[in-house]
Formats: C-alpha cells, sequence, structure tokens
C-alpha cells in the first residue's frame, strides 16, 4: 500500500493537510472541540526540552506493537530515530520502486505521540542494496539524487534533522575518505552534491553529518572538521553533525568529548549525539552517562541526545547492555543519572523519588510572536503543602500572563520564583499545574524549568 513510485503519489502531506482541515470544519461546525496542541514528549524529552535540547530513541518499527515498548517510549522520550527502516536497503531495495510502510509507521507513531523525528540515512555504504553498487559513475549519481530526492519529499516537512550522509571517514590515522561506490565512482565531491541536493528537496530539515569514532580529536574527527570548515566557507549547505558515541572499554567516553562538540559548534553548525550507547553497568556506565549528558548541556549548540535502542533485550549490542532500560524495561542507575543531569527527578514509581515535589514542563500552545508554558507540579511519596519551581525566561521574552501560581521576580527580570495561590496542599502523588503566556520578542528559546522545592 506504502509502495510509491517516483513522481506517483502525491506523498504524506496532502494525507495530513486534509485531516487537518477535516478537523477545522468539524471544529467550525461546532461537532468536535480542538484537543490543545500540548505535547506530552515523556520524562527523559521533557527534562531536556526544560534545557532546550531533544532527547530521543532509536525505535524498530516490528516492536512498537509490543505494549512495554511503546509504553516505556511514549513516557520517556522526545524524539525517534528508525534504527534500520530509513536506510537505503529498506525504502529501495530495487532501483525506483520505494517501500515506506516500516518507516511511515515509525513516522505516524512518533507524530501521534508528539516527538520529533530524525531521519537516517540517506546515503550510507553500508545496508546498500546490491543494484546501486553496481552502477557506473552517471547511473550512481542519478541513482543517489533520486533517492534523496524521493525520500525527502515523502517525508518533508515531518523530519527534524537527516543524516544526509554517514560514515564517509575512515577509521584510524590516515584521514582519507572511507572507499565506498560513492567514494570510488563520483570521488569527493559526492557529500557536497548530496548536501545540496537534500537542501533543495527540504528546506526545513536540518542537514546532518554523521559517523563514529569522531568523539574526541583525532584523525578522523579532524578530517570531518576540515570537510565541515570548508563547507560553511564555501557555503555547501550543512546544519549539524552528529556524533555517534558508541562507547565501550575499548572504545570509551574521550576525555575531551565536551571540547571537540564544542569545536565543531564553533565552526556554525548544531552538534547532535545520535546513536549513544555505552557497554557495562551499574554506577561505572551512570557515571559515564553522566559525562556525556553534561558535555552536551555545555555546548550551547549541542542540540539534542539520542540513545541507540529503547531496551537492552533489543541493543544492537545487546551483550554488552548498554542502554537506559534493561529487558524486562526497568529504569537502570543509567536513566536516573541521565534523567538527575538534564536536571529533572524521579516522581516516584519504581524509580524511587528523591525530591519532595518534581516539576514537569509542557509548551501548550505557540503562535507567532508568543508561547503559552505549562508546568506540571507532582508531589512524591508524601504529600506537600506548598511548593516552589523557578522559571528562567530567557531574554528578551516577556512573560505577559501567569495563572494558578504567584511568580517573585529576580531584579534582572527573567527569573520568575512561582509559589501556590491556592493550589499549594498535594496528597502524595497528587499534581497540580500553572501556566503562562510568553512575548517571544523574536527569542524562540524554551523557558528553563528548575527543581521544584516542597514543604
Ligand atoms: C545498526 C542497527 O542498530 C542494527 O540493527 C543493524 O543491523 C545495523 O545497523 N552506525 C549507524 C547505525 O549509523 O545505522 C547502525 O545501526 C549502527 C552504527
Amino acid at each position: 500500500m506504502a509502495q510509491k513510485t517516483p513522481g506517483g503519489s502525491p506523498g504524506r502531506l496532502t494525507r495530513r493537510a486534509l485531516s487537518v482541515l477535516t478537523a477545522g470544519v468539524l471544529a467550525a461546525a461546532g461537532v468536535v472541540s480542538l484537543a490543545g496542541t500540548a505535547e506530552a514528549t515523556g520524562a527523559l524529552g521533557d527534562a531536556a526540552a526544560a534545557k532546550g535540547r531533544y532527547f530521543g530513541a532509536a525505535v524498530a518499527a516490528n516492536h512498537l506493537g509490543e505494549a512495554p515498548y511503546a509504553s516505556t517510549l511514549n513516557a520517556q522520550f522526545g524524539s525517534v530515530t528508525p534504527e534500520n527502516e530509513m536506510k537505503w536497503d529498506a525504502l529501495e531495495s530495487s532501483r525506483g520502486s520505494f517501500n515506506f510502510s516500516a518507516a511511515d509507521r515509525i513516522v505516524d507513531h512518533a507524530r501521534g505521540q508528539g516527538m520529533k523525528v530524525r531521519g537516517h540515512t540517506l546515503v550510507w555504504h553500508s545496508q546498500l542494496p546490491g543494484w546501486v553498487s553496481g552502477l557506473a559513475a552517471t547511473d550512481l549519481r542519478a541513482a543517489m539524487n533520486n533517492h534523496i530526492t524521493q525520500v525527502m519529499t515523502h517525508y518533508k516537512g515531518e523530519i527534524d534533522s537527516w543524516d544526509v550522509v554517514n560514515e564517509a571517514f575512515q577509521d584510524g590515522g590516515s584521514g582519507a575518505r572511507r572507499s565506498s561506490p560513492f567514494q570510488d565512482k563520483l570521488g569527493n565531491g559526492f557529500i557536497e552534491e548530496a548536501f545540496r541536493t537534500a537542501r533543495a528537496v527540504d528546506p526545513g530539515a536540518k542537514l546532518c553529518y554523521n559517523d563514529y569514532n569522531t568523539d574526541g580529536q583525532n584523525a578522523k574527527s579532524n578530517a570531518v572538521y576540515a570537510m565541515v570548515k570548508d563547507f560553511k566557507q564555501r557555503g555547501v549547505p550543512i546544519d549539524c553533525v552528529g556524533f555517534q558515541s558508541h562507547f565501550n572499554s575499548n572504545s570509551p567516553v574521550p576525555s575531551d568529548y565536551r571540547a571537540n562538540l564544542q569545536r565543531f559548534a564553533d565552526l556554525g553548525v548544531d552538534v547532535q549525539i545520535t546513536e549513544l550507547d555505552i557497554e557495562g553497568s551499574g554506577s561505572a556506565q551512570a557515571a559515564d552517562y553522566t559525562t556525556v549528558v553534561n558535555a552536551c548541556l555545555a555546548v550551547s549548540r549541542c542540540t539534542g541526545i539520542t540513545v541507540w535502542g529503547v531496551t537492552d533485550k533489543y541493543s544492537w549490542r545487546s551483550g554488552g547492555t548498554p542502554l537506559l532500560f534493561d529487558g524486562d524495561y526497568n529504569k537502570k542507575p543509567a536513566y536516573g543519572a541521565v534523567l538527575a543531569a538534564l536536571g529533572g527527578s524521579d516522581g516516584g514509581g519504581d524509580g524511587g523519588g528523591t525530591g519532595a515535589c518534581t516539576a514537569t514542563y509542557t509548551q501548550t500552545a505557540t503562535w507567532n510572536g508568543g508561547y503559552n508554558g505549562q508546568v506540571t507540579v507532582k508531589a512524591g511519596s508524601a504529600g506537600i503543602t506548598t511548593w516552589s519551581v523557578p522559571v528562567t525566561v530567557p531574554s528578551p521574552q516577556k512573560v505577559s500572563a501567569l495563572w494558578n501560581g504567584a511568580p517573585a521576580w529576580d531584579a534582572g527580570g527573567t527569573v520568575m520564583t512561582v509559589k501556590p495561590t491556592y493550589n499549594g496542599t498535594l496528597a502524595a502523588g497528587a499534581s497540580t499545574s500553572f501556566g503562562f503566556t510568553v512575548t517571544s520578542n523574536g527569542s524562540t528559546a524554551a523557558p528553563v524549568v528548575g527543581a521544584c522545592t516542597a514543604s
């Protein structure tokens, strides 16, 4: 059903536009009331969003039907990356015949949950069908550009960032390009060509170069750095660099991880941690996760983190138990470490809450010139009689209204400490919320919601 040949089907956007139109007509007729635009992105996603970042997971379409898999994904993550479903062999296994069904299932699920989607990946030497490798140069160039065009057109407007080219550099000290059909037949210029084609197809998507063993400063990352610098100087469209960050004892988190992210950011691109997993267990694994999250938070252009799977049992390196949830979907110490590093706290349940209350931020509406924010305050395992939550509203944004809470402003007028008006008393596990309207004055930055304190 999702089979599509080039130039044939109108793609997904038309479908969405129709359903929005239908909802609008029904609402105008008073038939339904539209739900708000609140997006619940989940505990890790919300904590990261309060820091202006996303926190996502790689997902596989064939696990979405497993209830604890879907509920863990929905409760925790604010972004998804299809683990294999958008690779060339999955989408165009024979020339010109596209099958988007598995990738569509993931994108539909994510959009239904208000999650962002990373597109992975358009041009890569691996998981590449044999017919591509067999083409001669002219044909290969046409096939590459057609693949990018068809795939990005299908998902136009739905993908936050695309990994346009994946893993084009060799490991080791040479700094050379990796041999691949694209490199060998088209030369270095294939990367630039892929990015230019991608920009023309979906100018709204961020375009990333993605690689591994580039997480610290070394010959390979130096070569990628030189390429990105050259692209920025010559105006080749590139917006972001992805650092896969697959770590284990042979390939530990580099000591210059943060510095390496920063030097790329200083070239004028965003940086993203795209495939994080760290083999190990217990507090050592938790400490490494903390290091990685803190490095991203310390680099203002580090826009988000994706872990390469939801649960250890489906990890591509399951023997190394590298993820945040074990095979039974229990939170591991690494989960608590990530949540704490993101400034969130576990509101009880199986993780065991530490704070007496938690504060979770959601943007509930947005329009040209402003937005509404909502903070849900939830009591921990004991009842509370009052609470207090600091909210930093980045300058030049201004708060124009606040409800269900009373603000005390700092001298600089950017931090409002919100206390309850009538809604201070909460039983154990109960919650309330306050909301506010912000005039953006040109800034799209998210407010930073600090830790809730209670008594
Ligand atoms: C891996 C998937 O996790 C596996 O399921 C698949 O068998 C092979 O690919 N770098 C990447 C990812 O960019 O696409 C890879 O994903 C892991 C390494």
